[in-house]
């Protein structure tokens, strides 16, 4: 088993060019299926949730190369319309592929994805979208769909991502015009959106809460630049702030970033935000002070997946800070971890009351899932003494090389087998 050992109490100071989204690529692989030839994917991440992805597509009949971050794959092989099981679970966000499969085929096979992470995570709203665009959807021993799917409405109770792609992606490959109203507004989702466009579709609205999608359109291959990964800019900006210093990170739209940035600066650091990059400056002469309540919320909002690393900043801090989880219900596994490093965090239900300390000590501590494990990296740096972080199997799902972004930046990270 590997694990990564993190010694603390230094400043961070350097400049990183942060890697392409997780949560954009892996609906933009699942898109692949609907185009006409080789698609090439420039800054793809090295994930295993890509890995995981392209296994999908392999088993479908699809072609997949990489080259550095370069990723082509070539779908026009393709002739597969199940997932099974195995693959399923190996990554939540294997559900995307139900859209795709029955926008190139007609049909598709897939089993419920595995685990319970974050809590219970339903597949409601993507199968409600599914049979809104004309599809039939049996749900004995899996999830079975059939029909081409046709243009519809498709009304979202939830602005959930993953429905809005899987909405989008199904509608692409189906006839006529489709509406998706209260569509989630994630970056995530207006870069599918571009993509698609890219390969010929049209899709308008992304960003906003009505996408239309004219469907019935042919998609050619081509070539795309997977956007930044904000959620890992948050994790490193909040690595800063915990353990003080200056850093500076490109390839991200800091505008994605706006609440963490202000929250960030709440607590004292100093940000600036330009179109090239975002830098964040901690004094570490002046302890991070405690800030409004930091309330969990669909894009524009705070982002779920920024909660864990900006608590484990903010554990060391003047003051008491109250943060309220309002998208999943296990999504304060972290905190365990954290008292592990001296912190004093309550916890009821999906409200945690953060008393700061002056500062924390390194300890054993696992990752409890992906982002929960880029918080205790980011705690760990802030932190006296060396922290053993094992649990690296989650944080290799949306973090490359974690432990080289955190040396890039002058941090003392090193993974090891134990
Ligand atoms: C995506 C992100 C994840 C992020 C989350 C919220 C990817 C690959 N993952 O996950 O990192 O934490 O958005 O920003 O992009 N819900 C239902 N029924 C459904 C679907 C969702 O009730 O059919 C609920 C969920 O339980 C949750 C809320 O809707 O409470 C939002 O979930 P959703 O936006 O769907 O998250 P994901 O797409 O799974």
């Amino acid at each position: 088993m590997s694990v990564m050992y993190i010694r603390g109490g230094a400043p961070l100071e350097g400049e990183l060019t942060i890697h392409g989204a997780k949560n954009s690529v892996l609906p933009l692989l699942a898109a692949c299926l609907l185009a006409g030839g080789p698609v090439t994917l420039h800054n793809c991440p090295d994930l295993t949730d890509v890995e995981a992805a392209l296994a999908i597509l392999r088993h479908l009949g699809c072609g997949t190369k990489r080259e550095g971050r370069d990723l082509t794959v070539d779908p026009t092989g393709a002739s597969g319309c199940s997932v099974s099981e195995e693959q399923m679970r190996a990554m939540r966000s294997s559900i995307i592929f139900l859209g795709a499969l029955l926008a190139r085929a007609g049909e598709a096979h897939l089993t419920y994805p595995g685990g319970c992470e974050l809590g219970p995570r339903p597949i409601d709203l993507h199968l409600a979208a599914i049979r809104a665009l004309g599809c039939e959807v049996s749900e004995d021993c899996g999830i079975h769909c059939h029909g081409r799917p046709r243009g519809g409405e498709v009304q979202l109770s939830i602005p959930s991502v993953g429905a809005t792609e899987n909405a989008m992606l199904c509608a692409v490959g189906g006839t006529g015009v489709t509406t998706i109203a209260n569509a989630a507004r994630e970056p995530e989702i207006y870069d599918l959106q571009c993509f698609l466009n890219a390969l010929g579709a049209n899709v308008r609205g992304a960003g906003g809460s009505t996408i239309t999608v004219e469907g019935g359109r042919a998609l050619h291959g081509g070539e795309f630049t997977v956007m930044g990964d904000r959620i890992v800019a948050a994790t490193m900006l909040s690595a800063a702030a915990a353990a003080g210093g200056r850093v500076r990170l490109r390839g991200v739209d800091w505008r994605h970033l706006s609440p963490v940035l202000s929250v960030l600066h709440q607590a004292g650091c100093r940000v600036t935000s330009r179109l090239e990059y975002v830098e964040l400056l901690r004094d570490r002469e002046k302890p991070l002070r405690a800030v409004p309540t930091v309330r969990t919320a669909p894009y524009p909002g705070f982002p779920t997946d920024a909660q864990a690393p900006v608590m484990a900043a903010l554990a060391a801090s003047e003051g008491c800070t109250l943060f309220v989880e309002t998208m999943f219900d296990s999504r304060y596994r972290h905190v365990a971890e954290l008292k592990r490093m001296g912190a004093d965090i309550t916890t009821e239900g999906r409200v945690a009351l953060i008393r700061g300390v002056e500062r924390l000590h390194g300890a054993k501590v696992e990752a409890p899932d992906l982002r929960g494990g880029g918080a205790l990296a980011a705690a760990a740096l802030g932190a006296e003494g060396v922290t053993v972080l094992s649990g690296l199997r989650h944080i290799d799902r949306g973090y490359e090389n974690l432990e080289t972004m955190l040396c890039s930046l002058g941090g003392d990270a090193v993974r090891r087998e134990n």
